[in-house]
């Protein structure tokens, strides 16, 4: 896969990557009308620790299925927010085999659309997992999407899981990414 070669972590600014990836998503897409897409993202927004075009391939991915299961009528939300691993109770699962020191960034695609069931939404992210099955698709894709999002995550020190209240309650997809230290920081240590 595309892993292996050229890989390169480096300061990355997500908003840039988004820009980009929304751009592209607007010119090529097989869904037209596309549902409207809003951007909350914090002013202040660390730079991430990632490889550039696996970050564009994870975006690119999560907001198409976004797109594909969502009617046009619908909105897909891009927020962002920097976890604190001594207070986010809540993702606190998220931290368990990272370091305890390295502050994390949350990015959250979430959408209005067809939603996932429940029990399913682990299953999503093994490879080839279709809900219809590949016969029975109206629209495209080779089930493979969400697992390279993972392999993809993973390798850069982050997680990335679904939430979703059900059939037709819309979907989120999370992720984490290392936050980039600032070179003054790198200095001193
Ligand atoms: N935003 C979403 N809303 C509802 N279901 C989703 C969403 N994203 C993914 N899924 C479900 O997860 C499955 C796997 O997604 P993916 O790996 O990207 O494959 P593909 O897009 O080729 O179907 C999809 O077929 C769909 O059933
Ligand atoms: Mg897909």
């Amino acid at each position: 896969m595309l892993l292996v070669e050229r890989w390169q972590v480096e300061s990355i600014c997500l908003k840039t990557s988004l820009d980009l990836v929304l751009s592209s998503l607007q010119q090529r897409s097989s869904v037209q009308p596309l549902p409207q897409i809003v951007l909350k993202l914090p002013f202040d927004l660390p730079l991430v620790q990632a490889d550039g075009e696996g970050l564009m391939e994870v975006l690119t991915k999560l907001l198409d299925n976004a797109c594909k299961f969502t009617n046009p009528d619908g909105t897909v939300t891009i927020r962002a927010q920097v976890l604190n691993p001594e207070t986010e109770l809540v993702t606190w699962a998220t931290f368990q085999n990272q370091p305890k020191h390295k502050k994390m960034l949350e990015v959250i695609i979430a959408d209005t659309g067809r939603g996932i069931e429940p029990s399913l939404l682990e299953t999503i992210f093994e490879r080839f997992y279709q809900e219809e099955g590949f016969l029975r698709r109206t629209i495209g894709g080779t089930g493979l999407g969400l697992a390279i999002c993972r392999q993809i995550i993973q390798r850069l020190g982050g997680k990335i899981w679904a939430v979703s209240a059900g059939k037709n309650q819309g979907s989120e997809f999370h992720f984490t990414l290392p936050i980039a230290v600032p070179i003054e920081d790198k200095q001193k240590s």
